[in-house]
């Protein structure tokens, strides 16, 4: 007697196992995301997330360099705004000379084919450190939907390839994608983050832009009347089938790790491209954890980034992105 199928035969070695292997990861899977602040010669390292840098836009141009040089081919650009800039309605993200759009002319100068997506939100220009305009202790949905859609133009304006509304307002999708129809952007995209969960995972994000929200009496200090209950599962198919209809070209589940079930599930339930965002949170956990020796940092990062594109990620946004490819090339 012998077992029927001998399935460590496709084990035995290193050739057999790459030779079957189903998921491999290249530079094309990512997309990078960048930390830009006002300034000169600032290669500033987030405390929070070690080995990532908040850039001024000098020091901007050579780190997208290095990153073309790499193979790395997309970015998505977030703000560090100066609190002396936040108001409660975003009126700087419409400044056409602001950081941000500054920020996309600065890579399309170094880098005219470097891919360039740009966060659309309101949060990093919030004096309150929300996603959205608030009003009598409300976060109010359809104002914000039309800064959004002002600051989507005004960053297709400067040059960015795709808008990325990471806000969690209803109806943005459309709003944005009617604005840019309206001034002539047919060719600029939208990737929605569509199933974005209230997430523990983005402290050190908000400790790299400075964006958290603030103590206020009458509105909660959390996203959750915006960004989704990470106990809900057909909520974020809910979510992502009418950002779809509402126009978005790539959607995007956030975070990564936790949320690998929403992942398959949305895949195998939509055909446009899916992006999974690996978010600061889960980062910080690996670089805390390789410091301390207890976790083998390379060999856990590319069993994670694996795991992600494995579920079903087709572009995988990550603080690992130059790290990954380092090791693979
Ligand atoms: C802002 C935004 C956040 C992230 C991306 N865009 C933070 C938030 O929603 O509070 C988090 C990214 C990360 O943690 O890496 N709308």
């Amino acid at each position: 007697m012998y077992p029927l199928r001998r399935n460590r035969r496709l084990r035995t070695n290193e050739a057999i196992r790459s030779l079957v292997r189903e998921t491999i990861i290249s530079p094309n899977d990512f997309l990078v995301p960048l930390f830009v602040v006002e300034g000169k010669g600032i290669k500033d390292e987030i405390p929070s997330m070690p080995n990532y840098f908040r850039y001024s836009l000098d020091l901007l141009e050579n780190e997208v360099k290095e990153l073309w040089k790499l193979g790395l081919k997309s970015v998505l650009l977030f703000v560090k705004v100066p609190d002396n800039l936040k108001d409660n309605k975003g009126t700087e993200a419409l400044n056409p000379n602001g950081l941000m759009q500054r920020a996309i002319k600065t890579v399309k100068n170094v880098c005219p084919d470097m891919l360039v997506m740009t966060d659309v939100a309101l949060d990093p220009y919030s004096a309150y450190g929300h996603d959205g305009i608030i009003e009598d202790g409300q976060i109010l949905n359809d104002q914000t939907a039309d800064v959004l859609a002002e600051m989507s133009v005004s960053h297709a304006q400067a040059g960015a390839n795709f808008v990325a509304p990471s806000d969690m307002m209803d109806g943005r999708i459309l709003t944005i994608r009617e604005a840019l129809e309206e001034e002539g952007f047919i060719n600029t995209g939208i990737m929605s983050y569509s199933a974005k969960y209230a997430s523990a995972f983005y402290g050190p994000f908000r400790d790299a832009l400075d964006s958290a929200p603030v103590d206020l009496i009458d509105i909660p200090k959390d996203k959750k009347t915006y960004q989704m209950d990470y106990a809900n599962r057909l909520e974020a198919i809910r979510e992502t089938e009418m950002d779809i209809d509402e126009g978005a070209d790539i959607v995007m589940v956030k975070p990564g790790l936790c949320y690998l079930d929403i992942v398959r599930e949305i895949k195998n339930e939509v055909d446009v491209p899916l992006a999974v965002y690996q978010v600061s949170g889960e980062y910080a956990m690996l670089k805390a954890a390789a410091e301390k020796g207890w976790l083998d940092h390379d060999a856990v990062m590319m069993e994670q980034i694996t795991a992600i594109k494995r579920a079903g990620a087709d572009i995988i946004a990550s603080y690992f992105a130059k790290d990954v490819v380092k090791l693979i090339s």
